[in-house]
């Protein structure tokens, strides 16, 4: 259908209330986005914010689960009742986040849209979410999100377009009146990428001798990404790929890559047969997980073991000129970023405090805990990249990951890492256990429990070295004098109750300390801050609900 004009409709509504963005945009059960006006409102609030120029371009794509589709027709209507002129969407809506972010760029768009509340479960009872990106293919900052917020507290109402539904099941231009569509083959542009950045012929050669590679996507995004790259161009055979089909529901999985929800993984790694890297990737396909025979990397690891590899990879081998983690984020990263005399920023939790470190030149390489892991390349965390990386790294060492993680650890000891959750569904306890603690810091220092003494206990306080922003409150920290540290700080991600997170660090240098479990060697400092912050008195539990 050939429109001449756009036909815009003025809806009048009430603001809500609860838009607030968490750590990565707004996520909330499915059935409170499909709320009327709901969506709408939302995305009115983002442009209103952004005031993006008229004819602007802007790119939408998601992880496929439910809702995605419509609620990708209704960010193009209210898209264009706002003057946007042209919109460039994945096909049948999918674009994982790394991708999202590397076409946004590419693209030259005024904003992005991510449809995905990445690992949360999906389905008509699970959650949805919606990021907005900048220019630059990174999350919109703190203080962007926060004026999204006020605006849609004020909100009166929202502007749509009434066009027919966009068809988002072939590639190729199509226009709606003035408004411009370009639907695009989700992988496309990402594979040219993944291409440039690492040795495919190194890794053919290590595939034709015999190593295997296991690779979950847990119905969600990466499916599509890994057939392309690992089967078609790689040559690994297609049962390679593990639920490999995106689905609205993620086949009722918890599309989290870590020990628990990709637990059959694990299994399969602790076999004879085991495939010589597995991995797996969540909803939107910026995590990753991975595995080697018998082995787990722990992910402040894996980015600390990628430092000290770059010379390995083509894409890197001129180096980075610094790199960052996230606080809470082990510190071996760190102890390999000092040897190679570059800085190490320590940011808050959440992806987006690296874009103006990554955008200003100032770090090359980045990463979380929380299976994060990513380079300059995007401004997100990408997990397929992760994979490469680690694929790319075995085909050039011809070792296991267990000897590549052995050899770096004698190197520059170990940091054991663990991280506690306590979900408690009394939000106000939770809120009232960080305040007392906060409350408590200054009589902590220099506290001596048994042998160990608290060296430092501080509230994480955040200047971003680019704008000079200011970030309080982002998590508290204990510095112990035996290389230990405990972190907590509350989730930001959860759409229900609250969750604590705790997080447990040791550096280790002696062999037999190395080669000790995790569990092991962390478990008296996991009580010691279970004890320090009364877990069991403000919100009632005995042990963590989840460990990773
Ligand atoms: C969690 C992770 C954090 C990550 C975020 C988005 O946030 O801890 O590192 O950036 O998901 O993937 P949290 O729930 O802890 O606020
Ligand atoms: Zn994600």
């Amino acid at each position: 259908m050939i429109l001449s004009t756009l036909a815009i409709t003025e809806v009048n509504c009430a603001p809500f209330q609860d838009q607030r963005p968490g750590t990565a945009g707004l996520r909330k059960k499915v059935s409170v986005f499909r709320q009327p006006h709901y969506l709408e409102c939302f995305v009115q609030a983002i442009f209103d914010t952004l005031k993006l120029p008229q004819g602007a371009r802007l790119v939408i794509g998601g992880d496929g689960r439910y809702h995605n589709t419509e609620a990708i027709q209704t960010i193009i209507r209210i898209a264009a009742a706002n003057g946007l002129r042209e919109v460039v969407v994945g096909q049948h809506g999918l674009l994982s986040t790394p991708a999202a972010s590397l076409v946004i760029r590419k693209y030259g768009a005024a904003a992005g849209f991510i449809l995905t509340a990445s690992h949360n479960p999906g389905g008509p009872d699970g959650d949805f979410g919606l990021k907005f990106n900048s220019p630059t293919g990174g999350q919109a900052t703190e203080q962007v999100t926060e004026a999204v917020f006020r605006a849609s507290q004020q909100l009166t109402g929202y502007r749509i377009a009434d066009l027919p539904p966009v068809d988002l099941a072939r590639t190729g231009h199509t226009r709606l009146g003035e408004l411009a569509i370009q639907v695009i083959d989700p992988a496309a542009d990402y594979t040219a990428l993944m291409q440039q950045l690492f040795d495919f012929d190194a890794i053919r050669d290590w595939l034709k001798s015999g190593h295997r590679v296991r690779f979950d996507a847990m119905h969600a995004v990466t499916g599509l990404y890994a057939r392309r790259i690992l089967v078609d161009l790689l040559g690994c055979p297609p049962d390679s790929i593990l639920h490999g089909e995106s689905l609205p529901d993620f086949g009722g999985l918890h599309p989290d890559p870590n020990p628990i929800d990709a637990a059959g993984l694990v299994a399969e790694s602790m076999r004879a047969d085991s495939a010589d890297l597995l991995a797996a990737s969540d909803g939107d396909g910026d995590r990753n997980m991975i595995l080697g025979p018998e082995f787990f990397l722990s992910p402040g690891d894996s980015v600390a073991m990628m430092l000290a590899s770059l010379q390995q990879i083509p894409g890197y081998r001129s180096g980075v000129p610094g790199v960052a983690r996230s606080m809470p984020t082990s510190r071996a990263l760190d102890v390999v970023a000092a040897r190679l005399g570059i800085p190490c920023y320590e940011t808050p939790t959440g992806w987006r405090f690296f874009c103006n470190l990554l955008e200003a030149g100032l770090i090359g390489l980045c990463g979380e805990e929380s299976f994060g892991t990513s380079s300059a390349h995007v401004r997100e965390k990408d997990g397929l990249w992760a994979v490469l990386f680690w694929i790319n790294l075995l085909a050039a060492r011809r070792c296991s990951l267990k000897d590549i993680a052995s050899q770096h650890w004698r190197t520059y000891g170990r940091h054991h890492y663990q991280r506690w959750d306590y979900y408690t569904a009394d939000t106000a306890r939770a809120n009232e256990l960080v305040a007392a603690l906060r409350s408590a810091l200054p009589g902590l220092r220099g506290r001596q429990y048994g042998d160990v003494r608290i060296e430092s206990a501080d509230d994480f306080h955040y200047r971003d070295p680019v704008d000079g922003s200011e970030s309080a409150h982002q998590g508290i920290r204990l510095v112990l004098g035996n290389g230990s540290r405990i972190v907590y700080r509350l989730s930001g991600t959860g759409t229900t109750g609250a969750t604590l997170r705790v997080y447990l660090e040791r550096h280790v240098h002696d062999e037999a300390s190395i080669n000790s479990s995790g569990s092991e060697i962390l478990a008296p400092l996991g009580n010691l801050a279970a004890e320090l912050a009364r877990i069991h008195e403000f919100i009632g539990a005995n042990a963590p609900t989840g460990m990773i």
